[in-house]
Parts: C-alpha cells; structure tokens; sequence
C-alpha cells in the first residue's frame, strides 16, 4: 500500500448520532473542498451508516453531481422536474417562473420508500437543500432495521417467507399527472422480498412501500394491503423515526433498503422551497440496470 493510499485510510470524520442508533451528522466538513482523503473518509461513513446529514454547505448543482456521484451511478432522472443543465438531479420545488413550475411538487407526502421498482434492488438517496422554508418541509425517516429487530421471533420468521410484488404501472397510475405509455404498462412486474439485508450493516430490515405494491404472492390483495399498512404503522413509530428540519446548505443522504422515508407539507402560498434530488444505484448494480427501469417515478 503507498504511503497516500494509507493516509485515506486512516482519516476519520468526527460525527455525531441523529438518534441512538440512526443515522450520523458529520461534523466540520466541507465538501466543496474536501481533500481526496477527506472525500474516501466521507464514502466510508456514507457506507456504513443507513442516514447521513452535513449541515453548512455551500454547494453548486455541478457539485451536487459530484458528490452524489460517489455514492453510485446517478439516474438519468428521465421524469419531472430535471435540472436544465443536470438532468441527473430532479429540483422538487413550488417555485414558479413565468408561471411555470422550476421543480417537482407536492410529492412524496407519505410514508414509502425510493427505487422499489427495480429488478436488482439498491438505491442511495441524496437531497441538498437550495432554498428552505422556516416551517415545514421537513423529511422523516424510519430505521426499519432497528423496527425489523423490534419484532418478536416468530414474527420475523413469519414476515422473512413474505414476497412482495411490486408493479410500476400500479406506481405511475398513482400519479395522475404522469401518463402510462406502452412501455410503462409492458413492463415486468417485481417480485421482492419485505425483509432485505441493510447493505450498511448486514442487518435484515423491512422493505416497505404502498406505492408500487401490487400484492403479496399467496395473500389476498386486502390482507397485502393490510400487512404493508400494519408494518409501516409499526416501523414509523417515533423511536425508529428521525426527523430532519432544513436549513439551506444541508445534504440528507439515506441508503433505501434499511428505511422508509416521507415528506411533511409546507405552506406553499407563503414560502418557496428548493431541493435538489439525486438518486445513485451502486455501480456494481449497473450492469444489472435496464433502460426502462430509469424511466417514470420511483416513488
Ligand atoms: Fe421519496
């Protein structure tokens, strides 16, 4: 090993828990100008922990790539609200001009989880906050490790034989503004398992969503749509939630198979609010990654 290569090694960024157990803030880094040693030390922590937040940046959406790209490759993003010059980065905002919309809006207001769609599941979500109202606008995230480790034995041994199927024409038609085409209706439906292995730990987590979810092999469709009710309910419990306030200049990034996120409402007549979005599927899943599996939303 060269003496260079050693060095990314041995730094270690100082961090400090969101909640017990979930989730870190990483303290007295800038990731605008991070050294290389800095940016391997920053990837380690981003790979070990299912939330992680960095407050007081000061980030241009060049950057936002830059940095998001280590955790993945990012997806094309082929859907509303691409950013005109990064279209890797979707810009979920309410802010209007010439009376039309910059962003994306009004999304995501319920519990789910991103990236539910794909064969191969794996997916990393980064937002950074551009503009940020004073109230409101906040995202919630669950540790559906720590809820799947909550649960009795006989329970978890139970919810392990459980396969989920998964369909993006049941997702897309959920948002009415988007329009099912051939390709989205053709499309496979996926089957995945509602226990998972968290990538950061190895821990089994529960992998929760009503928005792509079809049905559960072998259960009628309202017993399905109970369970994924009953387990969210149990996994959003305030001891497995923590609950992130924006402030602009702030990166929440959080690995998508060891939780469930959502976000809170704003009041959208008084304030605007800018948030750049990136999500990056792990390089090595890309070979494993279809073109259309990156078309229409993944909510
Ligand atoms: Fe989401």
């Amino acid at each position: 090993m060269t003496a260079t290569a050693k060095k990314h090694t041995d730094i270690e960024l100082p961090t400090r828990p969101l909640t017990p157990g979930f989730g870190v803030e990483i303290l007295d880094f800038d990731a605008s100008t991070a050294s290389p040693a800095e940016l391997a030390a920053f990837d380690a922590v981003c790979r070990s922990n299912s939330v992680v937040v960095l407050r007081n940046q000061a980030l241009s959406a060049a950057q936002v790539v830059g940095l998001s790209s280590r955790l993945g490759r990012l997806s094309s993003q082929h859907r509303d609200g691409p950013h005109p010059e990064f279209p890797q980065i979707s810009i979920l905002s309410n802010k209007k001009i010439d009376g039309k919309l910059i962003g994306i809006h009004g999304i995501g207001r319920n519990w789910h989880t991103d990236g539910t769609t794909y064969k191969v599941l794996g997916l990393t979500t980064m937002l950074y906050g551009v503009e940020c109202p004073p109230e409101g606008g906040d995202t919630l995230l669950a540790d559906t490790a720590g809820a799947f480790a909550a649960l009795p034995p006989e329970r978890q041994a139970e919810l392990e034989k459980i396969q989920v199927v998964h369909s993006r024409a049941v997702l897309i038609n959920k948002y009415k503004k988007f329009k099912i085409d051939e390709n989205a209706e053709s499309m496979k439906d996926v089957i995945h398992p509602i226990v998972v292995a968290s990538p950061v730990d190895g821990r089994k987590a529960l992998f929760l969503t009503k928005g792509s979810t079809k049905g559960i092999v072998g259960m009628a469709d309202d017993a399905a749509m109970a369970l994924m009710s009953e387990l969210i309910e149990f996994a959003t419990q305030d001891r497995f939630v923590y609950h992130h306030t924006w402030k602009a200049g702030d990166v929440l990034i959080w690995n998508d198979l060891s939780t469930v996120h959502t976000a809170t409402d704003f009041d959208d007549s008084r304030y605007d609010r800018i948030v750049y979005r990136a999500w990056a599927r792990p390089y090595e899943l890309v070979s494993q990654t279809s073109a259309e599996e990156e078309i229409g939303p993944a909510h």
